[in-house]
């Protein structure tokens, strides 16, 4: 099929890769020319394990190319809108201007019968007024919602084998186009709910507020953990065993970050709250403010360890393994280690941070902190040692070698993913969040 991807940041130069992948004939188009010309040579400008060897395939076989231009999206039968919803300057609410933009400049290239079809994360009603400005201005074109519930980390995968897919649709002929488009995942056995354009936006917010709020459930648990001297990694697994719960997404530690889930819920209550139903997910704002306390709890830790009574960290050295918002990505969004090593900069650390992908994102965001590629340059020296993303190099550090680097064996496990016992064994004083 002819397939268009307008938008190709992170969620639409994967898709556009996988499309192409799948054997379809896509055009990706996106209005910044730099990040165009990357794609066009295979070179993604953010980091996705899989991305470039499926994009260097799909260029090579010449059924994916990059335009600039929105004209170069006329012809095709699918037209996939997959730009950002940031979160509005200034408030809680999802900034659609991009939506708009890009929805507008496809208008006078749809050709007829032609199905757009909106990947990006909006507030509910978004569809349905999509849907009448095209009945106005392209009647011979229709809309669907279509979500995308991509992990960064695993975009590939989730794109070319997703768990379930989802089309919003007011009619059959658009969901049989979206069955052609994604005909051999649904062969692979793929479930697949057609539903209305409303259920379709909610339920990519709902899996994401679900998700975020099975993380701040086990990360408030940590906090009483904390306090009454228990262990929530093994009261995480005890309760996942019940298959009712499940063990995923159970692991507490310094919270969740990245482009999507805090955006996410805090553009839901928004939305909830214009529509007069803000009671009804009331419980977000509790769920976003647990998640932040853990970042804070992370630097209280740090100034106990550091400065003891007087609390004071000033000038003391502390290496932070990791700036991303969590491993296998370059991604530093929201980022809790990021806003651990930023807080305890500004208290006057000597914070020395590092990452195995995401310092060049990290320092155009934050020039003031010190950042080093190679972690043993960071731990040299350093009084308290913070694990804060969870980077395969950083689950294995063997305790004693990293002990003869440092000058006081101290570590923070922010993501508890350390062998408490190997690191107290090797004289480390060994701290995690929950975890008595
Ligand atoms: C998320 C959703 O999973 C995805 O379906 C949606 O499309 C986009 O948002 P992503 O942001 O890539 O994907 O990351 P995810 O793997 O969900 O992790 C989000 C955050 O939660 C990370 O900061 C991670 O470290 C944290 N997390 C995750 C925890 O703190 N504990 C857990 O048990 C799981």
């Amino acid at each position: 099929m002819r397939v268009s991807v307008i938008g190709c940041g992170y969620l639409g130069a994967v898709h556009a890769a996988a499309m192409a992948e799948l054997g379809h004939e896509v055009v990706g188009i996106d209005i910044d020319e730099r990040k165009i010309a990357r794609l066009a040579v295979g070179d993604p400008p953010f980091f996705e394990p899989g991305l470039p060897e499926i994009l260097r395939s799909a260029l090579g076989s010449g059924r994916l190319r990059f335009s600039s231009d929105p004209a170069d999206a006329a012809g095709a039968e699918v037209h996939f809108l997959a730009v950002g919803t940031p979160q509005a300057a200034g408030g809680h609410a999802a900034d659609l201007r991009f939506v708009d933009a890009a929805f507008d400049a496809l208008l006078p290239h749809l050709a007829p019968g032609a199905v757009v079809a909106g990947k990006s994360t909006v507030p509910v009603g978004t569809a349905e007024r999509l849907a009448d400005r095209l009945a106005e201005v392209a009647p011979h074109a229709t809309l669907a919602w279509n979500p995308e519930f991509l992990r960064e980390g695993f975009a590939v995968k989730d794109t070319v084998q997703p768990d379930r897919l989802v089309y919003g649709v007011r009619s059959p002929e658009a969901s049989d186009v979206l069955d052609r488009v994604y005909a051999s995942a649904i062969e692979a056995g793929t479930p697949r709910i057609v539903t209305d354009f409303a259920t379709a936006e909610l339920v990519k917010v709902a899996a994401n507020a679900f998700l975020a709020t099975k993380i701040s459930f086990i990360n408030a648990m940590a906090e009483i953990a904390e306090t009454v001297g228990a262990d929530v990694t093994q009261l995480a697994d005890a309760i996942g065993h019940d298959t009712r719960i499940g063990r995923r997404f159970l692991n507490a530690g310094v919270g969740f970050g990245g482009g999507c889930l805090p955006k996410d819920i805090r553009a839901f209550t928004a939305r909830a709250e214009e529509l007069g139903r803000g009671e009804s997910v009331a419980f977000l704002k509790e769920v976003d403010a647990i998640n932040l306390r853990r970042r804070h709890r992370v630097v209280e830790l740090a100034r106990e360890i550091l400065g003891g009574d007087r609390r004071t960290v000033f000038g003391r050295k502390v290496a932070v393994l990791g700036v991303t918002f969590k491993p296998d990505s370059d991604d530093v969004r929201d980022s809790p280690a990021l806003d651990v090593a930023v807080q305890l900069k500004g208290l006057g650390a000597d914070v020395v941070a590092t990452d195995p992908e995401g310092i060049e994102n990290a320092r155009a965001r934050h020039p003031q902190l010190h950042y080093v590629a190679d972690p043993r340059e960071a731990l040299r020296g350093a009084e308290l040692v913070i694990l804060v993303t969870e980077w395969a190099d950083y689950r294995v550090l063997d305790p004693n070698e990293v002990g003869d680097l440092v000058a006081s064996r101290a570590v923070i496990d922010g993501r508890n993913v350390l062998d408490p016992s190997a690191w107290r064994a090797a004289g480390w004083r060994y701290h995690a969040l929950g975890r008595g």
